[in-house]
């Protein structure tokens, strides 16, 4: 095995049994008597944006689950298939081909090929590739972002913007804030990232983990998901978990934590963890929408005029993002990087 060519490498050269660095501690693996399944999360129909009753369920979602999926948000179910079979097609491309991307030998900022999450600082790896595509302009896109998935990409941030914004205005709207301004603007999606995760079918999908339990630190996350399943996030009962069902056409939508911080606790970025299949490889696409990197995060003005202690602290963006890439996955404990 060679170093570079990821679980992708792994997965081509037809093991039956997954090497020892990525088999997860019993409480890191999926445990079918935990998932609840006479709950699920929210599918909120969104054909009408300007519909109170839209309005109400996306923040009822959000305070309660952390965790919605929508329905006719505008984005042409073509344009997500395509985006899923461009990614597809990049993590197909022969090797030689793919590790043009690795950080190591990749021409730009705007695109890297990362493996597991931090294989530095992991003591079991997980069973993940992913491609990270920043969004800065469509120039920059359409320069360096890789033949094989950049004009499904570029299609879908075109498209996914007009939906962010919607969703930012919908939930920023019940936190009294009347205008989402330039500086706003900036604190919330002062950055996007796409990003192409492909978990490669899996031998011993039970021992593993596809990403281990976390919750972002993005404001919000737009997730595109195949037909595979395999995404659970935490349940109403004690250690259990919910299965987040591919639903066809539509985004799962979750709140992350710097909109938790920032609404003082209304909103929740729930933890979650993904699962890799026995027999196919799964293709998941978020959208990380986070702030610019010199934003500061804390409790907003318009959260605390009500007489609300804040939380939490204010920080700079950068520093909590760079706290989350220094270790390996650990639940929701970046959050008292805030406290
Ligand atoms: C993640 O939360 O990082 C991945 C979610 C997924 O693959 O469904
Ligand atoms: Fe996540």
């Amino acid at each position: 095995v060679h170093k570079g060519n990821g679980v992708t490498g792994l997965a081509e050269i037809g093991l039956q049994i997954v090497p020892d660095q990525y088999i997860q501690p019993l409480e890191e693996r999926l445990d079918p008597s935990k998932v609840e399944t006479d709950e699920s999360i929210p599918i909120i129909d969104v054909s009408n944006w300007d519909d109170p009753e839209v309005a109400e369920s996306i923040c009822d979602a959000a305070s309660k689950w952390g965790f919605f999926q929508i329905i006719n948000h505008g984005v042409p179910l073509e344009v997500l298939e395509a985006l899923k079979n461009a990614a597809r097609t990049f993590f197909e491309l022969p090797v030689e081909e793919r590790k043009k991307y690795l950080k190591e030998n990749s021409p730009s900022k705007v695109v890297c090929l990362s493996t597991s999450f931090n294989p530095q600082a992991e003591k079991v790896l997980e069973w993940k590739d992913y491609l990270t595509l920043l969004w800065v302009s469509e120039n920059e896109a359409s320069a360096f972002w890789p033949p094989a998935c950049k004009d499904q990409a570029i299609e879908y941030m075109k498209k996914a913007e007009l939906v962010i914004r919607r969703l930012l205005e919908v939930l920023l709207k019940r936190l009294n804030v009347k205008e989402i301004d330039k500086a706003k603007e900036y604190m919330l999606m002062g950055e996007l990232r796409l990003s192409l995760n492909y978990y490669p079918r899996c031998p011993n999908p039970d021992l593993t983990a596809g990403v281990g339990c976390h919750s972002d630190i993005s404001a919000i996350t737009v997730l595109l998901q195949d037909e595979t399943g395999g995404l659970y996030v935490r349940g109403t009962k004690e250690d259990s978990w919910i299965h987040v069902p591919p639903v066809e056409g539509a985004l799962v939508i979750n709140i992350g934590d710097v909109l938790q911080i920032l609404s003082n606790d209304k909103y929740k970025s729930i933890e979650h963890r993904a699962f890799a299949n026995r027999n196919k490889n799964r293709v998941s696409i978020p959208i990380f929408v986070n702030p610019g990197s010199d934003a500061i995060v804390g409790p907003l003005q318009e959260v605390l005029e009500s007489g609300q202690k804040p939380i939490y602290k204010q920080v700079v963006f950068l520093d909590y993002f760079k706290h989350f890439f220094s270790k390996g996955h650990d639940g929701k404990k970046t959050m008292e990087f805030a406290k």
